[in-house]
């Protein structure tokens, strides 16, 4: 017997989700794409070449313990307070759905990234969009006027390639109640990380994930409960052998040259 499952509904909205549209233009600076301008880490390219990996048809460890120790010295945080996922846009999607119940309410800057409206409408959050301010900073007052679940910061920011300054960071994380996503995903070209800016700033109601990207190997430095919640959910369980011994060999020369 066979089941017709043409009728069987997905989540609700889903269906109306446009497609990522891939339509890159040509420009002086493509910051809309979290690729590296100057090509592969020669260290990435000799491990690939060369298969000096344990086995790729294994899995990695299974809570990616060796990276962390690395990505520890690298950031200096403790490893306990960093999880791995396969790219930063899978720890976005997975800390929105850990955090965020359908219908609940996501602060967006306008513009931004173009993947936070596919990973919101997807989890079936309420996207509020708050329009960046002249100088490309972000509306502090309308921001936390929202309320929300979720505030995504995204420092320096998609598509505009300008940091956003530390005191208005500073009145985010203190004036909110919920989730406070810092994604740094182009911090290397920047420098300037709220690493510090957390243990000040952080009040008991509020967790902060930060997100420094290196490699395809995204790291969340955050509260104990943001990191429990990303390790139930999995993130670091995706991540395969070549992704695990490649950011492992970027990182740590990476690391000793500071
Ligand atoms: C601001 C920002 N965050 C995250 C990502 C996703 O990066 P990844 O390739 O690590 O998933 C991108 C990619 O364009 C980005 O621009």
């Amino acid at each position: 017997m066979t089941t017709d499952t043409s009728s069987i509904a997905s989540r609700s909205g889903l269906a109306q989700i446009e497609l990522y549209p891939p339509d890159l233009k040509p420009c002086s600076m493509d910051l809309s794409d979290n690729t590296n301008l100057w090509g592969a880490p020669p260290n990435a390219e000799r491990i690939i070449r060369e298969g000096a990996m344990r086995s790729p048809a294994r899995y990695p460890e299974p809570y990616s313990e060796s990276l962390k120790d690395a990505l520890s010295g690298y950031v200096g945080v403790d490893p306990s307070h960093i999880v791995v996922g396969c790219g930063s846009d899978d720890v976005l999607d997975s800390s929105i759905r850990a955090f965020g119940e359908p219908g609940e309410r996501i602060a967006l800057p306008d513009p931004t990234f173009s993947m936070l409206p596919f990973f919101a409408r997807a989890n079936g959050l309420e996207i509020s969009f708050v329009t960046l301010t002249a100088d490309y900073d972000m509306d502090v007052e309308r921001t936390l006027a929202l309320d929300a679940k979720i505030t995504y910061i995204c420092s320096p920011g998609n598509p505009t390639g300008t940091v956003i300054p530390r005191k208005t960071i500073e009145a985010i994380v203190a004036g909110t109640h919920g989730l406070v996503i810092i994604d740094e995903a182009y911090f290397e070209f920047c420098g300037e990380t709220s690493t510090n800016v957390l243990p000040v700033t952080c009040g008991d109601a509020t967790a902060v994930m930060l997100m420094p990207s290196l490699t395809t190997v995204v790291m969340s430095l955050t509260s104990d409960s943001v990191i429990a919640a990303l390790v139930v959910l999995h993130v670091e369980l995706k991540l395969n052998q070549l992704a695990t011994t490649n950011s492992l060999k970027v990182v740590r020369p990476y690391d000793a040259a500071k």
